[in-house]
This record gives C-alpha cells, sequence and structure tokens, in this order.
C-alpha cells in the first residue's frame, strides 16, 4: 500500500540521515530517554547534549537522582532553561524509587503520573526506551503527518481527535518498524520538512505528499505563532 512505501522510505532516510545524537546510542537506558526528553521539551539539541552528558554520568539512574537535594538538580540543569523541570525530574526519580522500585514505568498512565510527564513525553519514553507502538505527537511530527497525510502547511495550535487518529491509523503494525517510523518522522521534521523552510527537494516522502503535491500552499488557518 501507499502507507507502506512511506513507512519504508521514513525508516531507510533514519537509518542513512540522522544525527548521531547522544541520546541515541545503544547504550540509551529509559531513564536516560525520560532525562533527554524532559531537557529537550523547551531546549534545543546543541544545547542539551553536554549537559545531558553530564546529568547522565553523574546519576546514572533514578536512584542515584533521588539520593541527592532537589537543590543539587538544578544546580548542575545550569543555563537550560525552565529550571522547575531539573526539580520535576528529581520528584519523577522519587516517585519512581517509591513506586516502582527504581525502574522506569512501561504504561503510559503510569509514565503520565510523573511529575513534567504529558502526553508526549510519556509515548516517547515508551516508544523510544521500550519500543511500543503508539504514535509520538511532538510539534515536528504533527508538522510532517499534517503536511503528508492531510495537505495542509502547518499544524492547529492544538490537537483534535480526528489528528490524533489519523496519527494512530498511519503507524506500521509491526511494532518495531513502528517505533522507528515515529523517530524518523520526528528527525523529517527537524532536519527537513521544517516550519519555515522545508527542503522538499531532498524529502524522501515528497511524491507521496499531499501538500508537496497541492504546490506547496501557505497555511490557511487562524492565526497562529511558529
Ligand atoms: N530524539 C528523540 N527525541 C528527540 C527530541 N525530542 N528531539 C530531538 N531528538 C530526539
Amino acid at each position: 500500500t501507499a502507507l507502506d512505501g512511506l513507512h519504508d522510505a521514513v525508516c531507510d532516510w533514519y537509518a542513512a540521515s540522522s544525527r548521531p545524537l547522544p541520546w541515541r546510542r545503544p547504550t540509551t537506558t529509559a531513564w536516560h530517554v525520560l532525562v533527554s526528553e524532559v531537557m529537550l521539551q523547551q531546549t534545543p539539541v546543541d544545547r542539551v547534549a553536554p549537559v545531558y552528558e553530564e546529568w547522565i554520568a553523574r546519576w546514572p539512574t533514578p536512584r542515584a537522582l533521588a539520593e541527592v537535594a532537589p537543590g543539587e538538580a538544578v544546580r548542575a540543569w545550569g543555563r537550560l532553561g525552565y529550571p522547575r523541570r531539573a526539580l520535576r525530574l528529581h520528584a519523577s526519580a522519587t516517585a519512581i524509587c517509591e513506586r516502582h522500585d527504581g525502574e522506569v514505568p512501561r504504561d503510559l498512565e503510569a509514565l503520565r503520573a510523573l511529575p513534567g510527564v504529558g502526553e508526549y513525553t510519556a509515548a516517547a519514553v515508551a516508544v523510544f526506551a521500550y519500543g511500543q507502538r503508539h504514535a509520538v505527537l511532538d510539534t515536528n511530527v504533527r508538522r510532517v503527518l499534517g503536511r503528508v497525510l492531510g495537505g495542509d502547511a502547518l499544524p492547529a495550535a492544538t490537537m483534535s481527535v480526528a489528528e490524533r487518529e489519523r496519527a494512530r491509523s498511519a503507524l506500521p503494525a509491526d511494532t518495531a518498524t513502528a517505533a522507528r517510523w515515529s523517530i524518523g518522522l520526528m528527525e523529517l521534521g527537524a532536519l527537513v520538512c521544517t516550519a519555515r523552510a522545508p527542503a522538499c527537494s531532498v524529502c524522501p516522502i515528497r511524491d507521496g505528499c499531499r501538500w508537496h503535491a497541492a504546490g506547496r500552499p501557505a497555511y490557511d488557518g487562524p492565526a497562529r505563532r511558529g
């Protein structure tokens, strides 16, 4: 089917063209994924990378972080901004020790119950750390899917039920492929299908893209930022 072709093209492109970011090593644990995703919520990749390296070297497990005072976590947060995230990660480490015997939970509901963990971050941990089959809908993924499947220049400010359902329906049936599809869409949105300067000429899924086929129409929804 057309979707199978999209899945293969995105997964092949990711294998060939993704960045070797520090949280994508084979040794990355679920705790590392959680730390990186919280840092990446509001801070760009380049600024996160060095602080992430320090954090996971210093506190390689939730238990290690839970054993220090919250102020230590804030100090190590450095200049990432929104330092309440450091306190929430510390509180998450404590909750993981108390409720989950020191193991980052696998279940979406249990993940969402952790401080600072919303729908996106819970799905990111479930998919990138545990290889589960869920849609991972960050801004980049929403924009790519909106263009390819919906023909829309940019996603709406808030996510609709229909948008969520469309993303779920587009997931590869195979669980391992679904995880690679999600990370591939995210990287494609970061490197090629950007908000302001999409590089359609080098896009691996241009031929299957509704927005490209329609001549890249401008955004026509309500006024929005970004
Ligand atoms: N890889 C996994 N999650 C990511 C994110 N939020 N930003 C950039 N790269 C990522």
